[in-house]
């Protein structure tokens, strides 16, 4: 089994998203498995503008090439892992340019007779590991993992299990933190 573990923190070493994925990835790994860690803030993916997307009409260009690495990588995973922590409401940028790196009509998306989106990746289980320094999941605002599930739904991937650690900057004893964790595994 492969998994790919995306990391996404500007913080680095020093980052929560990527400690509890990285827990994550410890407790769902079993003895020969493959874990490949892709960590798009230290190493960005373009971001697209006018002149990407001119590019990317070249299948042989930089970017392009880029891209298909990219949806290559997911294409071979078994188990998808997403560090996602919350910066100003919503998903980091370098995060936001990795979707619109691997959401390709005709790879990972198509419309079928009807007019309708058809994803074109399956058979994956998908972890979704949001982290932030407030509460929002108990006031219901959802809009952060809105965009991850409609993002990841569209390209094929609905098997998505969220996992939240909230109320990192409120003073909530780390052993607490620490246990909600947990207790959303199971
Ligand atoms: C630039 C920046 C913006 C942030 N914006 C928010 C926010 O809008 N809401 C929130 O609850 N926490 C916010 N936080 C706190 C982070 O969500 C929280 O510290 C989280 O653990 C960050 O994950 P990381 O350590 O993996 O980067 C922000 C943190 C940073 C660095």
């Amino acid at each position: 089994m492969k998994i790919l573990q995306i990391k996404s923190s500007i913080l680095g070493e020093n980052s929560t998203s990527s400690k509890y994925t990285t827990k994550l990835v410890e407790q769902l790994k079993k003895v020969g498995d493959v874990v490949v860690v892709r960590d798009v803030a230290e190493k960005p993916v373009t971001q697209l503008s006018g002149k990407v997307l001119g590019e990317l009409q070249d299948p042989t260009s930089l970017v392009s090439r880029e891209h298909n690495t990219l949806i290559a990588e997911l294409q071979s995973a078994d188990v998808v892992v997403i560090a996602a922590p919350m910066y100003n409401f919503s998903v980091p940028a370098t995060l936001k340019n990795y979707f619109d790196a691997i959401t390709k009509a005709g790879v990972t998306f198509k419309y079928n007779e009807q007019g309708q989106p058809v994803g074109l990746i399956t058979n994956k289980k998908v972890y979704v590991l949001i982290t932030r320094g407030g509460k929002y999941k108990e006031n219901g605002l959802t809009f952060q993992e809105d965009y991850l599930k409609v993002s990841l739904g569209f390209i094929g991937l609905s098997d998505v299990k969220f996992i939240f650690v909230e109320g990192l900057a409120m003073g909530i004893p780390p052993e607490q933190i620490e246990a909600n964790f947990k207790a959303q595994l199971g």
